[in-house]
C-alpha cells in the first residue's frame, strides 16, 4: 500500500519513515531530504530551494511537485510520501499524478503532536552531516557528544531548527498543511494517529493500519 504521512514539522515523520523502512520494506519518498541533497550538491532545485527552507517557508508548488513527479517515474512500490503534499494545491496535483501514472494511495496518515511538544523535538533534534541520521539531546542523543553512533560524521543542528525559523515552520504549517486534513477526511483516506507517545508504540499502530 502506498501512504501519506503528514503532520506538523517535529511531529515524527521522519523517525516512522525510518521504522516502515526497515521493518516493512517500504520506500520513502521525503521531499525535506530531497531539497536537502539537493542544497549539498548545489544543483539549482537546491539553490533555488535553501532560500525559503533557510526561512521555514515552503518551497513553491511548482518546484515540488516537479520533482515528486519524476521521482514517481521511478516506479518504486509501497511508497511513504514524507511531508509531500504540503497544500491544497499539492495534494490535488499529486491526485492528478497518480492518475496519470495508474498509482493510488491507501491512507494518508496524520501524525497528531501538540505544539509545545513539537518545539521541544525540533529545538533538541541533531541530524549526521554524513548519513542524516536523526537524534534528539534528550530523547535520543548520541553516544558520543557530536559523533554519529552509525558514521562517525559531524551531529549538527539543522540550519532550521533554529528557534526563529521553526516559529515561522509551525505557523506555516497551520495556515497551508493542516487544512489537509479536511481534504483526506473528504476523500475517505485520513487517518489519526496519536503521535505524543513513544516512537516505537507509534510505529505499532501505524504498522497496523499499513498491514
Ligand atoms: P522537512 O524536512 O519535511 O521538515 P518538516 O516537515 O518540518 O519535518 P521535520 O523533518 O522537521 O520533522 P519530522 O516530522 O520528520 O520529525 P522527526 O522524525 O525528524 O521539510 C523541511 C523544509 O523543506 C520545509 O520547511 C520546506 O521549506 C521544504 N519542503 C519540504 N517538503 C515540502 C513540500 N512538500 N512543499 C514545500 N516545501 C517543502 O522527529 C523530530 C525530532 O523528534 C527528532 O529529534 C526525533 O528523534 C524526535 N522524535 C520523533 N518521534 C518521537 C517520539 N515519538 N517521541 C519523542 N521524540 C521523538
Amino acid at each position: 500500500m502506498n501512504i501519506i504521512l503528514f503532520g506538523a514539522p517535529g511531529a515524527g515523520k521522519g523517525t516512522q519513515s525510518e521504522f516502515l523502512v526497515k521493518r516493512l520494506d517500504m520506500t520513502q519518498i521525503s521531499t525535506g531530504d530531497l531539497f536537502r541533497a539537493a542544497i549539498k550538491s548545489q544543483t539549482e532545485l537546491g539553490i533555488k530551494a535553501q532560500a525559503f527552507m533557510d526561512r521555514g517557508q515552503l518551497v513553491p508548488d511548482g518546484i515540488v511537485i516537479g520533482m515528486v513527479e519524476e521521482v514517481l517515474q521511478k516506479g518504486k512500490k509501497n511508497i511513504i510520501l514524507d511531508g509531500f503534499p504540503r497544500t491544497v494545491a499539492q495534494a490535488e496535483s499529486l491526485d492528478q499524478l497518480l492518475v496519470k501514472m495508474h498509482l493510488s494511495i491507501g491512507k494518508a496518515i496524520f501524525l497528531e503532536v501538540p505544539m509545545k511538544i513539537l518545539m521541544d523535538r525540533l529545538t533538541g533534534r541533531r541530524v549526521c552531516k554524513g548519513c542524516g541520521a536523526v537524534y534528539h539531546i534528550v530523547s535520543k542523543p548520541t553516544k558520543t557528544e557530536g559523533k554519529c553512533d552509525i558514521c562517525g560524521g559531524e551531529v549538527v543542528q539543522r540550519n532550521d531548527d533554529k528557534a526563529e525559523v521553526i516559529e515561522t515552520r509551525l505557523s506555516t504549517y497551520l495556515e497551508y498543511t493542516s487544512p489537509l486534513k479536511e481534504f483526506y477526511k473528504k476523500a475517505g483516506r485520513y487517518v489519526e494517529v496519536d503521535g505524543n507517545r513513544g516512537a516505537e508504540e507509534v510505529y505499532l499502530e501505524i504498522e497496523k493500519i499499513v498491514k
